[in-house]
């Protein structure tokens, strides 16, 4: 298995391009399925989880079609893929691809709005928490559906079809409110989705969906009123610029000292976090190509903050605030409101030399800390590239083992990493 080897100590300098978003990209893909014509999808990031679904689509019938290179292109930039599922061959998404990404199991959306069932295998638990899937199975029941849940299986039937529906969600769920969203679009009659998601990649895929067909109003909104339509055609769309990705690039420059520009970022998607990198006191600024990131000699100044639903701070932000927090010169709280289990890394960046204490759902940490290099691992994503950024300034070698989390969700870590002056590189053993 793979592992990645930082060498702390180099500032980062230059320009770094952010990738498509993968939290988009996915229920982008996803969206493929309702329509019988192809949904051409551009700047599709080189992700494991992009492949993952890949897998599951085609084994419902769909065909991908990657272009290939073009003028100018420079091998880190996104894809363009065409998805066209003309016939769907099959409703039954299996437990083995299904187990391997959560996301996967919102395929249960469009299925049952265009074939009017689907078996779905459920995704299980996984390392952040118990992440449930009742949210999904009440609003698809109100639209008119029967779930059962049998041997691991979401079987789920709408015979006469999905039907408009005025539906309240009892929280704030990003998955939840994908898949809604998408059921309804060919639902007959109106539908009103009450407590939705706001994150920007909810609006990206209504804005795709549009250009399909649907009729969405409200996006950006907690209420999306969505008019059902009989079918959906094919449409070309870009995916939005990845702001998990361009926040975890702030905080590296945040913690390494030097002036970075993150080309293509859109910092209104980030709003939250890029105020409190401020308050740290890290230089941002907002340019025509982007966002530059400055942090000269400075002590960083300590921050506390929670994670929320958007606009809020993100919480696929949070293990990388938490790193960066080691080097402020002071005491700060983190608290975790979405995840009941997301501190797995707390233990590693300890490992590292971090000084933090868990109090329940909040963890105070003491800065600033020295970090040493060390072997450390993570069991999810955003926690492996908290560990890596840790290690551009830890003094020495870290090893971060489990490269297969960073692969799911980070396009080209290590060479945009190395453009700016990282040392860092992967070992296959
Ligand atoms: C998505 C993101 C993930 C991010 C998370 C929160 C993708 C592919 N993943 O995950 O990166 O960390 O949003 O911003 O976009 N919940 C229920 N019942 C449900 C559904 C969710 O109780 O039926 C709970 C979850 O356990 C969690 C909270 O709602 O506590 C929010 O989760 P949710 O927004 O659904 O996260 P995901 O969509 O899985």
């Amino acid at each position: 298995m793979d592992s990645i080897v930082v060498t702390g100590g180099n500032k980062l300098n230059g320009v770094i391009p952010i990738s498509g978003a993968k939290n988009a990209t996915l229920p982008l893909m996803i969206a493929s399925l309702l329509s019988s014509q192809p949904l051409i999808l551009q700047n599709v990031p080189h992700l494991a989880d992009v492949e993952s679904l890949i897998r599951i689509l085609t084994n419902h019938g769909v065909d991908y079609r990657v272009e290939g290179k073009r003028r100018n292109h420079n091998g880190q930039q996104g894809r363009n893929i065409s998805f066209r599922a003309e016939e769907i061959v099959d409703t039954t998404a299996p437990y083995e691809l299904v187990s391997k990404m959560r996301a996967s199991f919102w395929v249960i959306g469009p299925l049952l709005a265009r074939m009017h069932v689907a078996k779905v295998s459920l995704p299980g638990g996984c390392a952040i928490g118990t992440r449930p899937v009742d949210m999904f199975l009440e609003s698809l029941t109100a639209l008119g559906a029967k779930i059962e849940i049998e041997n691991g299986y979401a079987i789920a039937e709408a015979p006469g079809g999905l039907v408009g529906v005025d539906f309240t969600f009892n929280k704030v769920s990003v998955g939840a409110t994908h898949v809604a969203l998408m059921a309804s679009t060919l639902a007959k009659g109106k539908t009103i989705l009450r407590n939705c998601a706001r994150e920007p990649e909810i609006g990206d895929l209504a804005n795709c969906l549009n250009a399909m067909g649907a009729k969405i109003s409200g996006i950006g909104s907690g209420t999306l009123t969505i008019e059902g339509v009989k079918e959906l055609h094919g449409a070309t769309h870009t995916v939005l610029p990845d702001r998990i990705e361009t926040g975890t690039y702030a905080m590296a420059v945040a913690m390494t000292g030097g002036d970075v520009l993150l080309k293509g970022a859109r910092p209104d998607d980030l709003r939250f976090a890029l105020d409190l990198l401020v308050k740290a006191g890290v230089g941002i600024e907002e340019t025509n190509e982007g966002l530059r990131v400055t942090r000269n000699g400075a002590a960083l100044k300590p921050v506390d903050v929670g994670t929320e639903p958007f606009p809020g701070f993100p919480t696929d932000l949070q293990a990388q605030f938490m790193a960066l927090m080691t080097m402020a010169d002071g005491e700060s709280r983190i608290t975790e409101n979405i995840f009941e289990n997301r501190f797995m890394h707390v233990q590693e960046l300890v490992r590292l030399g971090a000084n933090i204490d868990l109090e329940g759902k909040t963890a105070v940490i003491k800065g600033p800390c020295v970090l040493t290099g060390a072997q450390v691992m993570a069991t999810d994503l955003r926690a492996s590239v908290s560990l890596v950024i840790a290690g551009l300034v830890a003094d020495g070698d870290t090893t971060v083992n489990r490269v297969y989390h960073l692969d799911r969700g980070f396009e080209h870590l290590e060479e945009k990493l190395t453009a700016c002056g990282a040392k860092i590189e992967r070992v296959s053993s």
